[in-house]
């Protein structure tokens, strides 16, 4: 297919939605007081952040990142190989390492970037790669170029067990083999069988085993210093990877381990570190600012889990159908992904932002509204949001106790597939 032909397929599935008036991406934003956001004019609360700590508000991170700029200027002025290098960089990366309990940390400027960049350097055309099916874009882009590629069932050691035995077993095999899953799962919100998944090498001592933390960090573990730090598995995790777009409230990702010479390859050898500019002064101060803050204020991360448990069982008492895990991030299922924008749109014009995920990143029929709680929310804006909630599972037939009925009638109508659903089965935007 054409380039153009593939562009007006997307962007007609576009046009159709916003003609609709429920297209619900790129919504933007004009102002932001965390928990709460202003959006043409309109004041919502905020149930779809990834700044779980709430952080990017705190006025001690922002006073240092501020700071930071008048120090070092708003950007650094090249990589740093060569011209963008700080001392602050280094430091960052020290305080990092000490945090998930590695002997080092290289840092990249992106989450994305980090996984891009190490997981393409890494790996040679005899190792073998085992990832979780449910793992992030980022790390399937940085396996772009890797020969031997497997995927193991969704958080089940057992299926990977399975994957990685049958490899080692073949005659030819003399590589190494690297298991890579997310902590926490960024649109299940599932947290990983880290202890299993560690845990197989036991069974299997070459094993390397990659976690990007990007979810957990901040969120599990004591101070929030991550999944593996929850499980009691980090000395067993060879690759701590994680990201300051989340509860960091920054942007920037790295890299930790052990493996120091492992880590010195990276940083030399990694792509998007050396042809790329560095992290400006201000995004790594606010990261570095929000270290000293979870250190000294574990109560955040406590915050976070009570205001945690408290949605997931109101939702739970609704009937809505939620992951149920440890995590923030509470995905609730709503159907078709027709119905998840109107949802979400409903949702926007009552004073609620929160964004629908649909097929591909999820099941067919079985589109969600992605909701996250972060430790800052307020218990009216909580309120607010479960009223709402609660009204608009029994208006859409969201709730369990709706869906037999609702899956009959779906049947009946099997066969008249919208024209949004068709147009988009072939592609992978939307
Ligand atoms: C699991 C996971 N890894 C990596 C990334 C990329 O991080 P960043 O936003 O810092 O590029 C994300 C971001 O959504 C993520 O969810």
């Amino acid at each position: 297919m054409k380039l153009h032909e593939r562009c007006q397929k997307v962007s007609g599935i576009t046009r159709h939605l916003r003609d609709a008036g429920i297209y619900p991406y790129f919504r933007p934003i004009n102002r932001s007081w965390g928990t709460e956001v202003e959006v043409a004019g309109k004041r919502l609360v905020m149930i779809g952040s990834n700044d779980y700590l709430g952080l990017a508000h705190d006025a001690r991170v922002k006073e240092a990142a501020a700071q930071a700029i008048f120090r070092m200027g708003t950007g650094p002025g090249g990589s740093r190989f060569l011209s963008g290098n700080m001392v602050l960089h280094q430091t960052l990366e020290e305080r990092l390492a000490a945090f998930v309990g590695k002997k080092r940390a290289v840092l990249h400027v992106t989450g994305f970037s980090t996984n891009l960049g190490a997981l393409g350097c890494l790996l040679t055309p005899s190792d073998y790669v085992l990832c979780d099916r449910e793992n992030h874009a980022s790390i399937f882009a940085g396996l772009g170029g890797t020969k031997k590629m497997g995927t193991f069932v969704h958080n089940d050691a057992g299926s990977a067990a399975r994957k990685i035995a049958s490899e080692m077993a073949k005659p030819d095999f003399d590589g190494q083999v690297l298991l890579i899953t997310e902590g926490i799962f960024s649109m299940s919100g599932d947290v990983a069988v880290m202890d299993e998944l560690a845990g197989l090498k036991k069974q299997f001592p070459d094993l390397l085993v990659y976690l990007d933390d990007a979810h957990g960090l901040g969120v599990l573990g004591p101070n929030g210093r991550g999944t593996a730090e929850h499980f009691g598995v980090t000395a067993q995790t060879d690759f701590i990877m994680g990201t300051f777009s989340k509860a960091f409230a920054s942007i920037g990702g790295f890299i930790a381990s052990d493996h120091v010479d492992v880590l010195e390859y990276i940083q030399h050898q990694s792509r998007t570190q050396i042809f790329s500019a560095a992290l400006p002064a201000a995004s790594a101060t606010a990261a570095l600012t929000c270290i000293d803050i979870l250190e000294a204020e574990p109560e955040r991360v406590t915050r976070l889990h009570s205001i945690t448990a408290r949605m997931r069982k109101a939702y739970n008492e609704m009937g809505l159908r939620i992951t149920q895990s440890l995590s923030p991030i509470i995905p609730i299922t709503i159907g078709s992904d027709e119905k998840a924008f109107m949802f979400a749109q409903e949702l926007f014009d009552r004073g609620i932002f929160a964004l629908p995920a649909i097929y591909p990143a999820v099941p067919r029929g079985q589109a969600l509204i992605r909701t996250a709680c972060m430790s800052t929310h307020e218990d009216r804006q909580l309120d607010f949001v479960l009223e709402v909630m609660d009204e608009m599972a029994r208006k859409y037939r969201i709730r369990i106790q709706d869906q037999d009925e609702v899956a009959a009638e779906e049947e009946a109508a099997a066969g008249q597939a919208s024209t949004i659903a068709g147009a988009r089965s072939s592609q992978s935007l939307l």
